[in-house]
């Protein structure tokens, strides 16, 4: 496995390679995070990971400067699961001069997550677009616990005529159900045991959904209310289209529940996709 670190060494390696399936990555890699790999290595020849905490998609009050950096380990873990290149870029090499161009998304990327991180997903969606612009990848896979984000990199692909296909990879789970996820081990023991009570009440309001409950308004707010009285601070709890993250017409098949909240100093987002009978 070769570690790249600028782009211009990237580029002399990849010169004549085909068939590239890319997973980006903020490293301090999990299961979550080598299953998308593996979707990586079905789709395509050769799996090139990128690591690279991008601070364009951080907010100044926000975990930026504390996020778990472990190249090493990282790049053990994707040496096993058989990827062919990891790139590491440096701030430097990535941002030469201030990013004054960025990517418009639709309006939904203000919602959900974007509502509570201004900026979050124009961040993010611009250094995805320079990574694909380096490293030219026919797939892309993504996490679909961050599936506001898979949504709008699916939009920018699309609108922009990338010639990149957008895959979905499955939230990988701990045994109690919490999403696995790098901010996970800012938790201590008592939130970490709390932690799956978010899980708990997407799946709680699955059920409502499944069991004919209409009032998305209600297991939204009941859901709220019961997290708060937990101790979380909550921003939100919302039913939303999958096609499309916008509210459900009453007939909408195919739903996801998506939330975040806080548990003391940790934010953590969920989410979960419900298929209704018609
Ligand atoms: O999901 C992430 O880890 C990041 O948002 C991404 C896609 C690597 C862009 O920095």
């Amino acid at each position: 496995m070769l570690v790249t670190h600028t782009i211009a060494e990237l580029r002399a390696h990849l010169r004549g390679v085909t068939g590239i399936a890319f997973v980006p990555t903020m490293g301090n890699l999990h299961q979550g995070h080598l299953d998308l790999v593996q979707i990586a290595r079905q789709h395509g020849q050769f799996v090139v990971v990128s690591i690279f905490v991008n601070p364009l998609q951080f907010g100044v009050n926000e975990d930026y400067s504390k996020y778990p950096r472990t190249l090493e380990q990282d790049c053990k873990m994707l040496e096993q699961c058989g990827v062919d290149m990891v790139f590491a870029p440096s701030e430097r090499d990535l941002y030469p001069q201030p990013q004054r161009v960025t990517v418009e998304l639709p309006p939904v990327a203000n919602e959900l997550c974007g509502a509570f991180r201004p900026g979050h997903f124009r961040g993010a969606a611009t250094v995805v677009l320079k990574l694909f612009n380096i490293v030219q990848p026919r797939i892309a896979v993504f996490g679909k616990k961050d599936y506001q984000q898979l949504y709008l990199m699916r939009q920018m692909a699309a609108q922009l005529n990338l010639p990149v296909e957008i895959i979905g990879g499955e939230t990988v789970r701990a045994s109690d159900g919490l999403a696995l996820s790098s901010r996970n081990q800012y938790l201590n023991l008592a939130e970490r045991a709390e932690a799956v009570f978010l899980y708990q009440n997407l799946v709680g309001i699955r059920l409502a959904i499944m069991d004919g409950a209409t009032n998305f308004f209600k297991l939204e707010r009941q859901a709220m209310e019961v997290l708060s009285a937990r101790g979380w601070q909550v921003d939100y709890v919302t039913i939303r289209s999958q096609a499309n993250l916008a509210e459900p017409t009453a007939y909408e098949c195919n739903l996801v529940i998506l939330a975040a909240a806080w548990l003391g100093k940790t934010r953590l987002i969920d989410n979960l996709e419900v298929l209704r009978d018609g």
